[in-house]
């Protein structure tokens, strides 16, 4: 049976169908996040970055596991336009699988959402939003003028007509600018927000118990959001890990539970591979290499022991987890968010590594 609903943790090996995959084409940004999981940098594109030859051979690959959609990001992935079409053209046309981005929206240009254009090939794309204002989200952006160019970015893309998402990541004490914001970005023509939580994974896992927003902050949030959504008719919605601090968003469609290492992996730009993209930049949670597989995912999909560990862990059956104290954040909330704030000692002894 290949039928996805198998793709549950319970069934044979061949039913672990690898439906999704997001992928980071480069590591190059033109910001710096403080957070970012794929601790982009500034550089030029480093030899260390997958080759479109290596991208297609990963793609193709997972062509053959079952792939229905695929995920292309960074970095910027439209600092490198022509790596970003020439993959997204490969997905389409040569494996017949609809494909989505996310970007930071700076480098957006009219004739990009043209039709034909970059932009245009994809059934989704995402711009971030990291504050509510100026001044937070390029705080955490570090660089100036930033929020400015991705709000004219997300304007283009909705005046293109093209199917535009806004993400909304807050951080403590920005949690209550989101709403004017959702106001501002309604009257250029958004229609569609996607709430998302800070995962302590790269960037963020060193000040994630300063930048995390406290539960009253992120109530605020949520019911601002909830508000504004429903004054506005704005599309807001989340996914299964957000949902758990925010529990009112109604939930993105395919994220109505963890689906970490059952049916998506995320894989970096150095071909690291990651059960979900929460887990992108938990150095302990990496699967492997495909550089060590030439660039197949098969062996990590089936044969890797962390994410068979993964999956015992989500059908509660993984040995040695009931002598854990964190037995019960693991089971009722995130595994990354567990495992990117145990210290040494707890990792040592987790029995997802062993
Ligand atoms: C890594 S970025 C790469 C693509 C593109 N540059 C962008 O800004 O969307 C992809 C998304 O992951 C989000 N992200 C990065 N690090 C994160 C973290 N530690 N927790 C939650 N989301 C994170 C970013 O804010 C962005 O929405």
């Amino acid at each position: 049976m290949t039928d996805s609903s198998q793709n549950d943790g319970t069934s044979k090996r061949s039913q672990f169908l690898l439906e999704h995959v997001d992928i980071e084409i480069n590591h190059r940004c033109n910001l710096l996040c403080k957070h970012c999981s794929a601790r982009a940098v500034r550089a030029k594109a480093g030899v260390d970055e997958l080759s479109v030859d290596d991208l297609k051979k990963i793609l193709h690959s997972a062509a053959s596991l079952g792939l229905r959609n695929v995920g292309l990001t960074g970095g910027e992935p439209l600092m490198d336009k022509e790596k970003l079409e020439n993959i997204a053209r490969f997905c389409l046309d040569d494996l017949g699988v609809p494909v989505h981005t996310h970007s930071n929206g700076t480098l957006v240009t009219v004739e990009m959402c043209k039709q034909g254009g970059v932009l245009s090939l994809f059934e989704s794309v995402s711009v971030t939003f990291l504050g509510g204002n100026a001044e937070s989200h390029d705080s955490i952006t570090q660089v100036k003028g930033s929020f400015k160019r991705s709000f004219e970015g997300a304007r283009i893309i909705a005046d293109a007509g093209l199917p535009l998402t806004c993400y909304f990541i807050p951080t403590n004490q920005t949690c209550h600018e989101f709403k004017a914001l959702a106001a501002e970005l309604h009257n250029v023509g958004v229609r569609r927000i996607r709430a998302m939580a800070l995962a302590p994974s790269g960037r963020a896992r060193t000040i994630y118990d300063k930048t995390i927003p406290d539960i009253d902050e992120m109530r605020v949030f949520e019911k601002d959001l909830l508000q504004i959504g429903a004054e506005l008719s704005i599309q807001i919605e989340a996914g299964n890990c957000t949902r758990m601090s925010m529990p009112g968003l109604s939930i993105l469609a395919g994220h109505e539970r963890c689906m970490s290492g059952l049916n998506r992996v995320h894989i970096n730009s150095r071909g690291d591979v990651f059960p979900c993209t929460a887990a992108s930049g938990v150095s302990e949670l990496m699967l492997g290499n495909l550089r060590d597989s030439a660039f197949d995912l098969k062996e990590i999909w089936f044969a890797s022991p962390l994410v068979r560990n993964i999956r015992a862990l989500q059908r509660k059956i993984l040995d040695g987890c009931n002598e854990c104290s964190r037995i019960k954040k693991c089971y009722d909330t995130c595994m990354v968010n567990v495992i990117g704030t145990m210290n040494s000692a707890e990792l040592k002894a987790c029995a997802l590594f062993r």
